[in-house]
């Protein structure tokens, strides 16, 4: 009987622990990654392109505004990524950049957006050496991400 009551305690109490673990995960959020806000820019990075490519300035002045709220969040909630102030590094980096792309997609001037555009990319990589991610490189895209999105503004 003792014996019996002690298993009844053990599995009652490993039922309880796993109930607490189930609700602890259930409770916290769902956080991306620092890498998963990385691939979500390299994306957007690459539509950026093919917007200005195709004068498309509306959808261009949207991509950037999709890459810098990717970028806050990502800062947000990862303030250092292994130990490396990403957050800060990020606005110091891509600041200037962005801003300098926002003025030539305003201007609506497609050679100061390839400058501003290779500009930005220099800057990715640049962060990336200093994270000691020298080895991921970002350049101008030689395709389009996807196929299923039109880039061409309409009436062109
Ligand atoms: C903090 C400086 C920093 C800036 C600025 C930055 N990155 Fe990154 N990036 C990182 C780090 C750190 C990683 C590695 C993340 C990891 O460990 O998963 C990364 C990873 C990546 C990856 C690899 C993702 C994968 O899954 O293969 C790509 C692509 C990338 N970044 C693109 C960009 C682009 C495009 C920009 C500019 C618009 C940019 N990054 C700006 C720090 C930066």
């Amino acid at each position: 009987m003792k014996r019996f009551l002690i298993v009844t305690a053990v599995v009652l109490s490993l039922v309880g622990a796993v109930a607490a673990a189930d609700e602890r995960l259930a409770a916290k959020p769902y956080v991306p990654g620092f890498g998963e806000f990385m691939a979500g820019t390299q994306v957007r990075h690459a539509k950026l392109w093919f917007a200005g490519e195709a004068e498309n300035w509306e959808l261009a002045a949207y991509e950037v505004d999709e890459i810098k709220e990717g970028l806050e969040d990502a800062a947000k909630l990862h303030p250092t990524h292994k130990g490396v102030p990403v957050a800060d590094m990020i606005k110091s980096s891509l600041d200037a950049p962005l801003a300098e792309l926002e003025a030539a997609i305003a201007a609506k001037d497609k050679s100061r957006f390839a400058r501003a555009f290779d500009g930005l990319t220099s800057a990715c990589n640049a962060c990336h050496t200093a994270a000691s991610y020298g080895f991921i490189k970002v350049q101008r895209p030689t395709m389009a991400p996807v196929s299923n999105q039109v880039f061409t503004p309409d009436g062109k």
